[in-house]
């Protein structure tokens, strides 16, 4: 059987529908007020951390070159190499924090090939070879180093964004790590790494804060246990100096739901004294939503199932996958408390999103690449939504990955670029950033569905509300196929006026592609104050935000 680990460990040592009825138009607004939402102000959760609106980048596929990087003599409009377009959506989303340079790739990158002058610089094999097919571009499979840490803390800079690299742990000493910070972070002039850094045109450190200690260490990153990883963690974090800025490290978490990584890591962690805690920022959790056989299978390949031809149950059997990370969010975060009553700890979810088979690719031989639809739309948002639910835990969220990979917020291919729908969601969740989370409570009818002839069934409506000042922002998934739902929205103790935007489309299967760019995006939709209360139509398979003005 192939499972995930043994998928990436294949394609790099080899290489690695059905029909779909339209839902006949969208059946009648269910009767007045079938659902409640009731908002309390008084009760926060505590402060959504922006970075929970962060993004992954890894050299894969056309992440880097064609998505991100297109190079400075390229009749693609760009910013010294970087593509325009792409830095210009990424500043309006306020997009935070971004990791990089992997994923897996991390673990067999030398951060010396990706600097100095961009002539000298050596070309590699890239970690993806065995992935990749015929048809990619040489590129793909072949690192050029064109694009290295000062690119990538440029792109950052230009729009906005903390750098978050992830260092090599599986195949360079601890000391290469030590200098990879040093080479970012020294001051000017101090050393011979700072004076490199400084001729490649940035004498000032990039100040870089958040460092990853490996990725997916119980896999591609070391095949450790967790106790052997909690020993090199120790050792790579042992007196490293943040040259003035105090380095926040994350270790390489759980896949999934597999609590004795967090347990077995930890344990070792305070072998040495609870002290140990405070050189770790963050555990990183990565989950990908990916099987949709209904329980028939377990198989990596053959539990996977199509981006765009999907019926109703794979779209509620993805969402139910997609949902269980905050079951995930919640027991790691109980195993942490075990070790760590007062969680100096926090949950870093540096990978996340859903993962299908290939075949929908938007530029044929990008391997990894998807074609986000509705349904992915309204997982990101469902996504987001237990991320705000859950602010005292989760730090950190870095949507797998930013352009061309898995759950894009973006495609791109040579002069043609898109907002996919995951890129629209996020959007609308963009004034939850640095608010403070209230606890919210929805009621309504759930979605029963028929599983392979048993009944099933998944939440009504969810979501999640933050507020900043007088500024409620309040975004809810519908993820009824079919069925609107007209909710009363109750807001305790206050009264209000209100505006809202809404996702959706008629077709569950819509998506935004190269050459149709508009098929999905945020329209404004009215909303009705009645009797000091909000009534509010959500319609099937949306997502809506509702920026409400406290009196
Ligand atoms: O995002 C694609 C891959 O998925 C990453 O490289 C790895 O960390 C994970 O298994």
């Amino acid at each position: 059987m192939t499972t995930r680990r043994k998928f990436i460990h294949s394609t790099v040592a080899g290489s690695a529908a059905f029909a779909f009825s339209r839902y006949a138009g969208l059946t009648a607004a269910a009767s007045a007020s079938d659902s409640r939402i009731e908002i309390l102000p008084n009760e926060s959760l505590g402060t959504i951390s922006p970075n929970i609106y962060g993004h992954f980048t890894e050299h894969l596929g056309g992440v880097i070159y064609d998505g991100i990087w297109v190079g400075p003599k390229s009749k693609v409009p760009n910013y010294d190499g970087l593509r325009r377009d792409l830095v210009d959506h990424m500043k309006r989303i306020k997009a935070p924090v971004i990791r990089y340079p992997g994923g897996c790739f991390a673990d067999s990158y030398d951060w010396r090939d990706g600097v100095g002058p961009a002539d000298k610089r050596p070309r590699r094999t890239n970690f993806w070879l065995g992935a990749d097919s015929e048809k990619s571009p040489a590129n793909h499979r072949f690192e050029p180093n064109e694009f290295g840490t000062n690119e990538f803390v440029r792109f950052c800079k230009l729009i906005g964004a903390e750098p978050y690299l992830a260092a090599n742990v599986r195949s360079l000493p601890a000391q290469e790590f030590a200098r990879w910070v040093e080479y970012c972070n020294s001051p000017e002039g101090s050393t011979a790494l700072a004076d490199l850094r400084a001729q490649s045109g940035s004498p000032q450190p990039y100040n870089v804060q958040y460092w990853g200690v490996g990725n997916e260490s119980w896999g591609c990153g070391g095949n450790f246990t967790a106790e052997e990883y909690a020993i090199e963690f120790r050792r790579y974090s042992a007196w490293l100096p943040g040259y003035g800025r105090p380095l926040s490290l994350v270790a390489s978490g759980p896949n999934d739901d597999v609590r004795s990584w967090t347990r077995g890591f930890l344990e070792e962690i305070v072998r040495k004294g609870r002290g140990e805690l405070r050189n770790i920022f963050g555990l990183a959790l990565h989950h990908y939503a990916w099987n949709l056989s209904r329980g028939k299978t377990n198989d990596w390949d053959k539990g996977k199932g199509d981006a765009v031809q999907f019926d109703a149950v794979d779209w509620y059997e993805l969402l139910r996958e997609g949902s269980s990370i905050e079951a995930m969010v919640e027991g790691h975060w109980q195993v942490m408390g075990e070790f760590d009553p007062e969680h100096h700890v926090k949950l870093v979810v540096d990978e996340w999103g859903p993962w299908y088979r290939p075949g929908s690719e938007a530029t044929p031989g990008d391997i990894l690449e998807q074609m986000p639809t509705l349904r992915d739309a309204v997982f990101s948002a469902m996504t987001l939504d237990i991320f705000n639910r859950h602010p005292e835990k989760v730090a950190m969220a870095n949507c797998a990955q930013l352009i061309n990979c898995l759950n894009s917020l973006y495609l791109a291919h040579e002069d043609r670029f898109v907002v996919t729908t995951v890129g629209r969601a996020f959007e609308l969740y963009t004034p939850h950033q640095g608010g403070t989370s209230l606890r919210t409570i929805f009621s309504a009818p759930h979605a029963d569905y028929n599983r392979d002839e048993k009944p099933a069934t998944f939440w009504g409506l969810n979501g999640s509300a933050s507020l900043k000042g007088k500024d409620l922002h309040l975004t809810v998934v519908n993820p009824h196929v079919s069925q609107s739902r007209e909710a009363e929205i109750v807001i305790r103790g206050a009264s209000a006026a209100a505006t809202a935007a809404v996702l959706t489309h008629s077709d569950i299967h819509a998506h935004n592609t190269l050459d149709h760019r508009d098929v999905v995006i945020p329209q404004p939709t009215p909303v009705t104050i009645r009797d000091a209360a909000i009534h509010h139509v959500f319609p099937p398979a949306s997502v809506t935000a509702l920026s409400i003005r406290l009196a």
